[in-house]
């Protein structure tokens, strides 16, 4: 008898159990397990009809993810699902939690779907960087069309369970103790008789060639560089061409190729690092937590707007203060205007706009945070203004509420030493625009309480955020890197790549971005501001202005106006070549003396790519990350850095530690740049052999 799947008759109904916890996953044993108390229901005269279903929180979430990549044991998924649509009796799949991926392909298997109210179904092993191979592309299109099953494989985003019901997936939906329904369920049936109904045997509805060619150009910007997606398409395509049995065998042959690419082992090292970074080294798992109940949240400009929509939106009221009453009333505006889009969009439901903002308070006065459990600073980002903040907070705030700075770049340690309390500070740095980016840098000051660290990457995942813990250091994680990468893309031109070339190179890399797109969306004013500051205080170290200087000091300060380092006719947002940017590069050629030379696309990839990485090498020996995983997630969640390349640690590895090594090496002569020296750890680590995965 297998113990992750158990069989018990009970009036007249066999019940098949999988109970392999967390998520029912679809290992080995599951499988062989499936098919002992399949034959032992079929042999078993009492029993009618027979049910599947899940123990704890779900119905099976899919295949066993970590068995990908090992050799294959029989009995396949698709071997197990094959006999269970073949059995003599009717099957019914009795779903709750999330019936996902081989466990949505399980009942598809079956004659008859039973769906708890809050149950959910989908096929997402598109985000897997395969496809459903157990079946699913062939069945689902034969049960609700190709058009349908297109979406839910391509998309591959759960579907409840009402909505299941109105497609024809889900034959029925019902609330309650699933057992008991299920069994009445099931005697309903056998006392009407009714008929198995494989959905193999459905005629597959012949569709035409313009839906799937629609299709894929309708995907084409959203997926490109992806091969899961089209793979997905084709694999529909061979349901409404070819018989069942021919349309497996391709659907097979579609999913080993992917199984096997390079993209599936990147994006499935995504799946598990974004489930990796919740646990933080160091901080035990039974770490106690404070009660979140109630924010605050000091700035209602950029930032503070969209972090407070956050907490609003997930429940838990929030109170705003500001310094003006105007400022207070433009940022209060705005989340409103945020929110009614989002509702016309039909993001969100009727009633919500209302329901949301109802949660949120506004405040002039301090002594209004009293009874906050969470306070995020995000006020202008200077030091004294930040540090007459926190002593202000340290005055009003409740004993063991948290303080939290929202600082891009100042010294987290600093700001904490403005009160008396330091174990309750730390930094929460959102990315812009904070109520729609996924990451979230949580920021362990040097004083930081173990218990205010695990509060705030349990908060994360309550707002739908990715926590990432970090260090302090200037820029955190994914900004250091970035300064990096643009200080290259910046370089480049100046040696005679063109800005639309550098960003070409990065988009097609899968990048959302090129560099130069993403400064004139930050504001070129912003870093700007900041160097004309240093020329001030600190001119002997500051950097000399450069053409991006020009631009921003003619005005031309990116999309909010129109014109940066490219132009944006009409108020669009797609850029376009700027002959003032084109003048006022040659310029500043003129007056460096540098001589424009041909720049290879190559060249603009490795430099702007393992400057990050080197770097990305840095912030593991300093500890300001904890691991190399920690990296790629900052860099998929905050910057878009493709997933199927498993961001940039993971893809380094990929390149192979040696040959970046070296090329960081090779940088470094020819530039003598010090952002090329070169990490020790790398170094090592290429020396050794070895790649960040060892660590
Ligand atoms: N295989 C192996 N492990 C899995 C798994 C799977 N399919 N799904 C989840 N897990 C693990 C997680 O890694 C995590 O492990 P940990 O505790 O050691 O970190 C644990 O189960 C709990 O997962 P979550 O933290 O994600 O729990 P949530 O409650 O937040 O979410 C879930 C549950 C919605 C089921 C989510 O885990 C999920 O989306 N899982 C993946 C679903 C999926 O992609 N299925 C398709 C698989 S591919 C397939 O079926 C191929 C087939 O077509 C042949
Ligand atoms: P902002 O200028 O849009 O908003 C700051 C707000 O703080 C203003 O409304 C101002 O009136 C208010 N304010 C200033 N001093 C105050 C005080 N003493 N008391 C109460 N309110 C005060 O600035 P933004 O962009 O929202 O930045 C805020 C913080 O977030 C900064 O530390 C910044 O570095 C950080 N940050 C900004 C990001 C961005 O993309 N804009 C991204 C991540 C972090």
């Amino acid at each position: 008898m297998s113990n992750v799947v158990s069989y018990r008759c009970q009036e007249g109904v066999g019940l098949i159990v999988i109970d392999n916890p967390p998520v029912n996953a679809l290992g080995h044993a599951v499988r062989q397990g499936l098919l002992a108390a399949l034959n032992e229901g079929l042999a078993d005269a009492s029993a009618k009809a027979l049910a599947i279903m899940g123990a704890g929180r779900t119905f099976p979430a899919g295949a066993d993810i970590r068995e990908f990549g090992k050799a294959p044991r029989p009995p396949s998924l698709p071997d197990v699902i094959d006999a269970i649509e073949v059995s003599s009796k009717p099957v019914i799949a009795a779903v709750h939690g999330t019936a996902l991926g081989g466990g949505m392909e399980i009942t598809l298997g079956c004659d008859y779907r039973l769906a708890l109210e809050s149950a959910k179904m989908g096929l997402p092993e598109v985000n897997l960087g395969l496809l459903p191979g157990a079946g699913g592309t062939q069945r689902l299109p034969r049960l609700i069309g190709a058009k349908a099953a297109l979406e839910t494989i391509v998309e591959g985003k759960p579907i409840k369970a009402s909505r299941l019901a109105e497609v024809g997936i889900v034959d029925e939906v019902v609330s309650g103790d699933l057992e008991r329904k299920a069994i009445a369920y099931a005697h309903q049936l056998i006392s009407e008789d009714a008929p198995r109904r494989p959905v193999s045997a459905l005629p597959a509805a012949p569709e035409d060639a313009d839906v799937f060619a629609e299709f894929e150009a309708a995907i084409a910007r959203k997926k490109r560089g992806y091969l899961a997606p089209f793979h997905c398409i084709e694999a529909v395509k061979a349901a409404t061409e070819m018989d069942f049995a021919a349309g497996m065998a391709r659907e097979r042959e579609l999913f080993v190729e992917l199984l096997n690419s390079p993209q599936s082992a990147a994006q499935r090292h995504v799946f598990f690092a974004e489930r990796e970074v919740a646990k933080v080294p160091g901080l035990a798992k039974d770490t106690p937590q404070r009660e979140i109940n109630r924010v605050a949240v000091i700035g209602a400009g950029t930032m503070g707007g969209g972090i407070a929509m956050n907490f609003l939106s997930a429940g838990i009221p929030v109170t705003m203060l500001e310094m003006h009453q105007d400022a207070l009333d433009r940022g209060v505006s705005v989340m409103r205007r945020n929110y009614e889009a989002s509702a016309r969009k039909g993001r969100l439901a009727a009633g919500q706009v209302e329901a949301n903002m109802g949660r949120l308070s506004t405040t002039l006065d301090y002594s209004d945070l009293a009874e906050a459990d969470l306070i995020i600073e995000a006020v202008f980002e200077n030091m004294d203004v930040k540090k007459t903040v926190f002593g202000e907070l340290d005055r009003v705030a409740k004993s063991g509420a948290i303080m939290a700075t929202n600082t891009s770049t100042l010294d987290v340690n600093e700001i904490a030493g403005a009160t008396s309390r330091p174990a309750d500070v730390l930094g929460m740095h959102f990315f812009s625009p904070a109520n729609v980016m996924k990451l979230l840098e949580i920021v362990r000051g040097e004083q930081t309480a173990d218990d205010a660290l695990a509060t705030v990457m349990a908060l994360a995942r309550r707002i739908g955020k990715v926590g990432v813990a970090v260090g302090v250091c200037y820029g955190f994680v994914g900004n250091r890197m970035l300064h990096k990468r643009q200080s290259q893309a910046l370089e480049l031109v100046n040696a005679g790549a063109t800005p639309v070339q550098v960003d070409r190179v990065l988009y097609d890399f899968g990048l959302p971005m090129g560099p130069f797109a993403m400064a004139d969306l930050a504001g070129l004013d912003v870093g700007w501001r900041i160097r004309e500051g240093l020329r001030e205080s600190d001119p002997a170290n500051a950097p000399a202005p450069n053409w991006m200087d020009a631009l921003a000091e003619a005005g031309r300060f990116g999309q909010k106006t129109g014109v940066g380092v490219f132009e944006y006719p009409d108020g669009g947002r797609a850029p376009e070549p700027s002959e003032t940017t084109a003048a006022e590069i040659d310029k500043y050629r003129t007056e460096q003396g540098i001589t424009s030379r041909e720049v290879s696309d190559e060249e603009i990839r490795e430099r702007c790519l393992y400057v990050m990485i080197n770097e990305g090498a840095k912030i593991l020996e300093e500890g300001i990350a904890a691991r190399p995983l920690d990296i790629d997630v900052v860099w998929i969640y905050g910057y878009g850095f493709p997933p199927y390349r498993g961001g940039p640690m993971y893809w380094a590895d990929q390149l192979g530690l040696n040959y970046v090594c070296e090329r960081v090496k090779a940088f470094r002569e020819e530039t003598g740049d010090p952002d090329w020296h070169i990490s020790p750890l790398l170094e090592q680590l290429a020396g050794e052999g070895k790649s960040f995965a060892d660590l």
